[in-house]
């Protein structure tokens, strides 16, 4: 069974990519902890914990476990640049090992960082995942609170040499816990709960978010991790964006009013200047017909807006 490392699946979408690969039988399954009592949740999912955090001790644990695919999917930010570090010097030494007992030829150490739809920026012209993020020829610049990810992306890209990379770039996420839309449906739950006609919400009305189910993430993940060997060092750009629809903001939110019981549904006031706000207020119009047709991807879930009922009941279930 191949092993995989998940940084980041104590997470939200960790939690979907590594119950996906368990579940396929392919796998063991390594995730980082960063608590003992995370620790246990991680081992009661069939997910082997490592205790601890990004720093010299994951070298140890990827030689240790035998690990063949680190995935960073963490919302660790900048300190992602130190686990590129470390998991570069943990695949240069494996090439070493190598070379030192004469092995013709090593799998190299797999990496796949989470980045997103967000180093797009905002714009309804059509996007793809060829084209070159952070510089002037792309069609918008990468929102704010993303803007250093592009450099991260290239730094990865360039760790070819020792490792086999992949950057794979999810839209925003919905289902489950539809953890980062909280900031949307919680105003809209207290304004039904106080019997109020009218939520008032932080969003741009005229936005149009590119969409992707957290199941839907999962397997394009899963779909990355497997197809990371065959594409590695072959020519094949492995930047692979996950978008499965583009939904209007409004409708989104008059949805989750209805649902909610706000009779008169939302008012959007427009995201001021907080950069998370505005991150969640861009326009995505991407495609994924690469990681469908490259990877295998094959994404079941279609539609935010239509399913409104389900997710917001388990938005309401997921936090008790
Ligand atoms: N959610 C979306 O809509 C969306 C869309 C596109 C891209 N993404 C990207 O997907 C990634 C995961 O997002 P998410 O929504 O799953 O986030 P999340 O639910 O907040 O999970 C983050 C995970 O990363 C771990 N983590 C955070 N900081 C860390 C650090 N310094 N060292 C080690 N582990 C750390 C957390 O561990 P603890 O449990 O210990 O806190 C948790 O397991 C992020 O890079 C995000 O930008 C998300």
């Amino acid at each position: 069974m191949v092993n995989v490392l998940i940084i980041g699946a104590t997470g939200y979408v960790g939690h979907a990519l590594s119950q996906s690969l368990v579940r396929s039988g392919n796998h063991r399954v390594f995730g980082l902890a960063r608590t003992p009592e995370k620790s246990t949740a991680l081992a009661a999912s069939e997910v082997i914990p490592i205790l601890g955090t990004i720093s010299s001790s994951l070298l140890q644990a990827i030689a240790t476990h035998r690990i063949d695919t680190v995935v960073d999917v963490s919302g660790a930010n900048q300190e992602s640049h130190s686990l590129l570090s470390l998991v570069r010097e943990a695949g240069g030494e494996r090439l070493a090992a190598a070379k030192k007992e004469g092995s013709p030829a090593v799998p190299k150490l797999g990496f796949i960082y989470c980045s997103g739809t967000w180093v797009h920026g905002s714009s309804n012209e059509p996007v793809n995942d060829l084209m070159h993020v952070g510089t002037p020829s792309a069609p918008s610049p990468a929102t704010e609170l993303t803007k250093w990810r592009p450099e991260l992306e290239k730094a990865v890209l360039a760790s070819s040499d020792v490792l086999d990379v992949m950057v794979v770039r999810p839209a925003l996420v919905y289902g489950r816990s539809c953890a980062i839309w909280t900031s949307f449906f919680g105003p809209i739950y207290a304004a039904g709960q106080e019997g109020a006609t009218l939520a008032s919400v932080p969003a741009d009305p005229d936005s149009r978010p590119g969409l992707v189910h957290v199941d839907d993430v999962a397997t394009g993940f899963h779909a990355a991790i497997e197809k990371l060997p065959l594409i590695a060092g072959t020519g094949v750009y492995p930047v692979f964006d996950l978008q499965t629809s583009q939904e209007g903001m409004r409708d989104i939110l008059e949805a989750a009013a209805r649902e909610l019981g706000v009779k008169g549904g939302v008012e959007l006031v427009g995201a001021g200047e907080d950069l998370f706000m505005r991150a969640m207020s861009v326009s995505g119009n991407g495609s994924s017909g690469r990681a469908k047709s490259i990877l295998g991807w094959e994404p079941k879930r279609y539609g935010f807006v239509q399913g409104m009922d389900v997710f917001v009941k388990s938005w309401v279930a997921s936090r008790g």
